[in-house]
């Protein structure tokens, strides 16, 4: 297991089967570094679209939350068996508006990374705290109990296929991006947590994602941090000067 350097764009719940085509049609003379994993979560339905054009780029494509159920009566959820099926490359679990809009906790989550990773897919995780958890100084302690409790049961060699993405809930869609010391500190913490929770090894060969208002002006400083490994990014992914600019 290696750190490696990513970029992904979330696109949440945005773009069009129109905007689609043209964002790749204004990406075509990007180059992107061999050494970059770089990709997109568009919206489920959009995947397979996204994925032909993407697969030209050579970057990957995932989707933006997974269900927590094998398959059977589950009426508008999103299948991993699907998922798998259509050659997606990733899940991302526990964005924080699936937490805050959609009430999911701890333990729900680690399911879906548990099913999620047992089926070879690869999981980034979500984790972040709140301003008012920040302001009362409990940063550190919520971080532990997302991680604890999202990836308690993985094993080691389903570990490999997990990315950490930090994403302060104050920092998200704000525009209020966190400092690179304090996006570095969070990811030390993160780290640490890891490497108690399984050992330095795994801790050290994992990528941990910064996400939170993150653009072209400040994405150089904040992947300058020892700790931070790439960018979950919202808003500033959508268009394509702006997400070629992020990869460069
Ligand atoms: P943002 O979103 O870059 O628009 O702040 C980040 C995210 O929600 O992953």
């Amino acid at each position: 297991m290696s750190r490696k350097t990513m970029i992904i764009g979330n696109w949440k719940m945005n773009q069009t089967l129109e905007s689609i085509k043209e964002f790749f049609m204004h990406l075509e003379e990007t180059e992107f570094k061999t050494e970059l994993v770089a990709g997109f979560a568009p919206q489920a339905l959009h995947a397979g679209l996204a994925q032909d054009y993407a697969t030209r780029f050579g970057l990957v494509i995932g989707t933006q939350d997974c269900s927590a159920h094998e398959d059977g009566a589950f009426t508008g959820e999103l299948s991993l068996n699907a998922i798998k099926e259509m050659d997606l490359d990733f899940v991302l679990v526990g964005h924080s508006e699936r937490r805050q809009y959609h009430k999911e906790d701890n333990e729900l989550l680690n399911t879906k990374n548990k099913l999620a990773l047992s089926k070879e897919l690869d999981v980034i995780y979500c984790i972040g705290e709140t301003l008012e958890e920040r302001e009362s100084e409990k940063t550190f302690d919520v971080l532990k109990d997302q991680l604890i409790g999202g990836l308690r049961g993985i094993s080691r060699e389903e570990i490999e296929g997990l990315t950490i993405a930090y994403e302060p809930v104050w920092a998200i869609g704000t525009g209020k991006t966190a400092t690179s010391e304090q996006a570095e500190e969070a990811h030390k913490y993160i780290r640490g947590v890891i490497s108690e929770a399984f050992d330095a090894e795994i801790a050290n060969g994992m990528s941990i994602l910064y996400g939170g208002s993150v653009k072209p002006a400040n994405v150089k400083e904040l992947l300058a941090k020892e700790n931070v490994d790439g960018a979950l990014v919202g808003g500033a992914s959508l268009k394509a000067d702006s997400f070629a600019a992020l990869c460069k």
